[in-house]
């Protein structure tokens, strides 16, 4: 399938690229700005150059599956929350639709199913939960993927995936992307919601 990975020049986007790249799969990196495109094309990955603020439409030519894992950070306010994680998660899903994209997974977060109970920032598990409400009533085929605490370290390869976990806890963004590569094409996935966190099972027999 040819992916479009939105967001693809964050920490989680540069590995689904890069592990895209070494799968059947063809990922097309959507970054904000020309000179992030260098960074893919020395691996061979495709670019497109487009901004969720803008208007991103050309992104979705000749797409079968999206990636979204774009998000504003935790370094601007809640507006950027709202315009990013939301208003163009939700676009996204739309024009996905509109192209007629076979596949859409999403980042998403921990909480975000049960944003009245989030005890810290609550905005953006708010914003969280309208975007995922959004892709599950599209139609399209989704995977929404809710990791807890997002850590540099290596990848351990191995991760608790679930459909609803209680505890908190975190899992390198490495091991994130990997999920979502390995989830990509499996069927037990589809119009699914997982929270996932560091654990015990091998991503490859995540499913099993
Ligand atoms: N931090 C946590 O503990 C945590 C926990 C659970 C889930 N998450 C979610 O995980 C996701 C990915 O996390 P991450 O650490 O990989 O994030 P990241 O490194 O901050 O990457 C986010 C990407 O989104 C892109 N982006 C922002 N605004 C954009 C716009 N207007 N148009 C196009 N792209 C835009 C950024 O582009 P630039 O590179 O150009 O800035 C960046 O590449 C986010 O949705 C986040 O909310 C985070």
């Amino acid at each position: 399938m040819r992916v479009l990975v939105i967001g693809a020049n964050g920490a989680i986007g540069k590995q689904v690229v890069q592990k895209l790249k070494d799968t059947e799969h063809e990922p097309v990196a959507m970054v904000r700005d020309s000179d992030q495109v260098a960074y893919f094309e020395d691996f061979g990955a495709k670019t497109v150059v487009a901004d969720l603020e803008q208007n991103f439409e050309k992104a979705f030519d000749e797409i079968d599956a999206v990636i979204f894992a774009a998000g504003s950070g935790g370094h601007t306010g809640a507006d950027k929350t709202i315009i990013i994680d939301q208003e163009g998660a939700i676009e996204s899903t739309d024009l996905a639709k509109k192209f007629g994209v076979q596949r859409f997974m999403i980042v998403s977060s921990m909480g975000a199913g049960n944003p009245k109970e989030a005890k810290q920032i609550k905005h953006y598990q708010y914003a969280k939960h309208r975007a995922d409400e959004h892709l599950k009533q599209s139609g399209l085929n989704y995977t929404i993927l809710r990791p807890g605490g997002l850590t540099n370290e290596t990848g351990t390869g191995k991760v608790n995936l679930q459909e609803h976990i209680s505890e908190r806890g975190t899992i390198p963004r490495e091991d994130v992307a990997a999920t979502l590569v390995h989830l990509l094409n499996n069927s037990r996935a589809e119009n699914q919601v997982f929270d996932l966190l560091e654990g015990e099972t091998p991503i490859e027999n995540v499913l099993d």
